[in-house]
């Protein structure tokens, strides 16, 4: 029998010894499970009992030990996990995985709507709400409908390889239904459903591991498991909310169609979903939303609103991470009332006096919430907040508990004092100073321990260089027993292999996977070195811009303020802060040691508007344009690092006409500018003919 005959999809040149009626039981067991498992899984009308089902899977996976041949990606013994991996594998995803921004009232809500409708100068466009599911984005890629590879979302471009992981998620397809495009990426939200996770906390206390503290949490750290066969004892469940990368086929032209595909692809899509015409009617569906919001078992944290058709999506586009055509309608933060059990002080890696609310641990919207931030010394004074007081907490979905205020029926007693803020540091008992223009107290004792534990951990944090094993514990022992004083340190730490096996809990194992992982994250990018070295106001974002202008960590060393100023999107004070930063003497030795001890990473992403002609190009638009608003064609001069300004001077390079142009034609014409129409406007965008130069 050949492949080609067989129900099976056996590896191309594999010659198996199993003999045809084998091959059959082998197929027809997969068969039956898989339709059990839908059954079960995403219809919730199963027709065998689990008896019966552990049976069939029990001899198929006799058979596929006896047959290893006969394994297949899909076959449902897949589903139990393999051995634990080494780490994940980096995936960049075909299309960005984007994040949503947040609205939290109708006035936002509406803001959002027209500023879409504005955007494609339409006056209306059809919506989807969806629940927004509180879990993780997860997008799995299905190659000619057989499931090939599942990613987390990552920073959105790069996400990590957990395909081991999701195939253990039962309704999760293993193989889509019917006629499916060659390739193709759904994605959606991985959650642990509310009733599994008070289980799973109990059983990891017994075990003697911190609880997870929300469903969410829950999702990742399940999700995120080295070995796959402890993600398969984790409830973990999914809903399909997209597709993302399609190759090949005609796509759906709605997001409501597109639904309907993954739904008969065999996906798993909430069947929770409103279409709405209006902003009222997405109001109904979220008042609807919040009251059914108890009886589900997942998590929401509020209710996604999508512009239905997915041409419109396309043209709307994205601004930064968060995409026009969708939004996130956050529910109100929820409260509880408990007691302020103490006020402690963090010292951040900048040397902010943080104060923060050790609580009487209380359940706020299904969570336990022990702690609370309280920002400043001027939030504390502001709400007269005190040790033994009765407090209101507060938290809305992922953001940190807050503390409301007094609770009404706060009772204190007569001897109890305003809280104290400290005057000292209290890690190095340094003087703190609070300039007037900021609220935030700060030790400014450059050799304090506790900002350098901090800068540490943060050097080592996942957005950062992404050193595995330098928590914050470790980032706290490493610095109190003398192993580093400074960043370059850590890099000298190989040699002394011997010595850090002695500190309490590290051991050998725990050692050779730190001391690996500081060196794999010396090939880590420029951008992510720059926002690690954790130099205040600098950010993953401003360190990407900052990285692409210089290039290498030298010549930021040596930029000026003026050249920094110069790059869109870097201020007055972050510009500033960086050369001052690298003026003072102790910033200028940590980076030479860095490059001499090789962490030296130069920035090769090309600038992707240099060789376009739209590149440094003025541009003036008047009139009305046919094929795409002026909004998105301002965008798109942008993008490619042209700039658009409102008025025709002799600067300008080129004017843009579209139907019935202004008087900025007149003057266009007077002093001699290069006018185009916008079929050469598109040329010129989409280089396919690059005009002659306009001006010489
Ligand atoms: S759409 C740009 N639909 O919310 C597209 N997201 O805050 C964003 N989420 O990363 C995805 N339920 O993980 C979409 N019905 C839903 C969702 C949903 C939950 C998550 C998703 C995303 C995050 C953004």
């Amino acid at each position: 029998m050949n492949d080609q005959e067989s129900p099976l999809h056996i590896q191309s040149n594999s010659v198996s010894s199993a003999s045809d009626e084998v091959i059959r039981r082998v197929a027809q067991l997969k068969v039956e499970i898989n339709r059990a498992n839908t059954l079960y899984y995403i219809e919730n009308a199963p027709e065998i009992d689990d008896a019966e089902w552990d049976a069939r899977m029990q001899e198929l996976l006799a058979l596929e030990a006896t047959y290893p041949e006969l394994q297949t990606p899909d076959s449902p013994t897949q589903r139990i996990g393999s051995a634990p991996a080494s780490g994940f594998k980096e995936v960049i995803h075909r299309l960005p995985m984007l994040s949503l921004g947040n609205v939290f009232d109708e006035a936002g809500l509406r803001d959002w709507y027209q500023h879409a409708l504005d955007f494609l100068e339409i006056d209306h466009a059809p919506m989807v709400c969806e629940l927004k599911i509180d879990g993780l984005a997860i997008a799995i890629t299905y190659k000619n409908g057989v499931l090939d590879r599942a990613a987390t979302r990552g920073d959105g471009i790069r996400g990590e390889d957990v395909t081991a992981n999701v195939r253990t998620i039962r309704s999760v397809p293993l193989k889509l239904n019917g006629d499916v495009p060659s390739e193709l990426e759904l994605r959606g939200e991985v959650f642990l459903p509310n009733s599994k996770f008070a289980s799973l906390n109990l059983e990891r206390e017994q075990a003697g591991l911190p609880a997870y503290v929300n469903p969410r949490n829950s999702a990742s750290g399940s999700l995120r498991q080295l070995d796959s066969t402890e993600t398969a004892k984790r409830p973990l469940d999914m809903y399909f909310y997209s597709l993302g990368y399609v190759e090949n086929t005609v796509e759906p032209t709605s997001h409501r169609e597109a639904l309907s595909a993954i739904k008969e692809w065999g996906g798993r899509v909430n069947e929770w979903t409103r279409k709405a015409e209006t902003v009222k009617e997405v109001m109904t569906a979220i008042a609807n939303a919040s009251v059914i919001r108890d009886t589900l078992d997942y998590g929401i944290d509020g209710v996604v609103i999508k512009i239905n058709s997915l041409i419109l999506q396309k043209r709307l586009g994205f601004v930064g991470r968060d995409p026009r055509w969708a939004v996130a309608f956050k529910f109100p933060a929820e409260q509880a009332e408990t007691t302020l059990r103490a006020i402690h002080i963090n010292v951040g890696r900048t040397g902010a006096l943080t104060p923060w609310a050790k609580l009487e641990p209380v359940m706020v919207g299904g969570v336990t919430v022990g702690r609370a931030t309280l920002h400043n010394k001027d939030e504390i004074t502001r709400k007269d907040l005190r040790e033994g007081d009765r407090i209101i907490v507060q938290r809305a979905g992922d953001v940190i508990p807050q503390i409301v205020g007094i609770s009404s029926k706060n009772k204190r007693s007569s001897n109890s004092t305003p809280y104290q803020f400290p005057n000292a540091c209290p890690s190095c008992q340094a003087i703190t100073i609070q300039t007037e223009d900021e609220a935030v107290t700060r030790c400014v004792n450059g050799a304090c321990m506790a900002q350098f534990e901090r800068l540490l951990e943060h050097y080592a944090s996942r957005g950062a260089m992404d050193i595995e094993g330098l928590g914050e514990r470790v980032s706290q022992d490493l610095p109190r027993l003398g192993f580093v004083t400074n960043i370059a340190d850590l890099y000298r730490l190989r040699d002394r292999r011997n010595d850090l096996i002695k500190i309490d809990k590290m051991g050998e194992t725990r050692v050779d996977n730190l001391l690996q992982a500081i060196e794999s994250s010396r090939s880590q990018s420029l951008p992510r070195l720059l926002f690690a070295l954790g130099i205040s106001g600098i950010g993953s974002e401003s360190a990407e811009w900052i990285a692409h202008r210089f290039g290498s960590l030298t010549a930021v060393t040596k930029a000026t303020r003026e050249e920094l100023l110069a790059i869109d999107g870097i201020g007055p004070t972050v510009a500033s802060t960086l050369v001052e930063y690298c003026a003072l003497e102790q910033n200028q030795k940590l980076i030479t040691d860095l490059i001499e001890l090789g962490i030296n990473p130069l920035d090769q992403t090309p600038k992707p508007a240099d060789d376009h002609p739209a590149n440094g190009m003025l541009f003036v638009i008047t009139g009305r344009l046919e094929m795409m608003s002026r909004v998105e064609a301002q965008d798109q001069i942008k993008e490619r690092g042209g700039k658009v300004t409102s008025s025709v001077t002799k600067k300008t390079d080129y004017l843009v006409t579209g139907a019935e142009p202004g008087s900025k034609l007149d003057k266009a014409q007077r002093i001699g500018i290069h006018i185009i129409d916008e079929d050469q406007f598109s040329a010129l965008i989409n280089k396919d003919i690059v005009p002659a130069k306009p001006k010489t």
